[in-house]
């Protein structure tokens, strides 16, 4: 099967009030098109955060994210798109959540 997602060196820190939690760090993943994945773990080991950062949600301290091809209607979140400019609710804005960066 083809690439779909590849993810190298994925890491994110957020910091709230000035304490700082290490999410993600040194993540590589290669997700095929058609690939059926299951991301498992403890509550707060930062699932739904690497979910938001494919789907261009929260942006990353380190490493990149590449989603092939890189066209809207191939993206993996079309109801939720930053190059569409809309958010869920049915708000549009172009303006996203991105992690602190120390
Ligand atoms: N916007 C944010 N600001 C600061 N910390 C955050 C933010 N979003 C998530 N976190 C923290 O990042 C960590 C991972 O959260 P995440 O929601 O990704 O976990 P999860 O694996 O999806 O957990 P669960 O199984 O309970 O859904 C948690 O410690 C959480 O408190
Ligand atoms: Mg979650």
């Amino acid at each position: 099967m083809a690439g779909l997602i590849g993810i190298r060196g994925l890491a994110l820190t957020f910091t709230r009030d000035g304490t700082r939690t290490k999410v993600l760090e040194g993540l590589d993943l290669d997700i095929a098109s058609g690939e059926f994945l299951a991301i498992v773990g403890a509550s707060g080991v930062g699932k739904s955060t690497l979910l938001r950062v494919i789907a261009d949600l929260v942006r990353p301290s380190e490493g990149t994210v590449t989603v092939s091809p890189p066209s809207r209607d191939a993206a993996p979140t079309p109801w939720c798109s930053r190059m569409r400019g809309c958010c869920p609710g049915g708000a549009s804005s172009t303006t996203l959540p991105s992690a602190s960066k120390s």
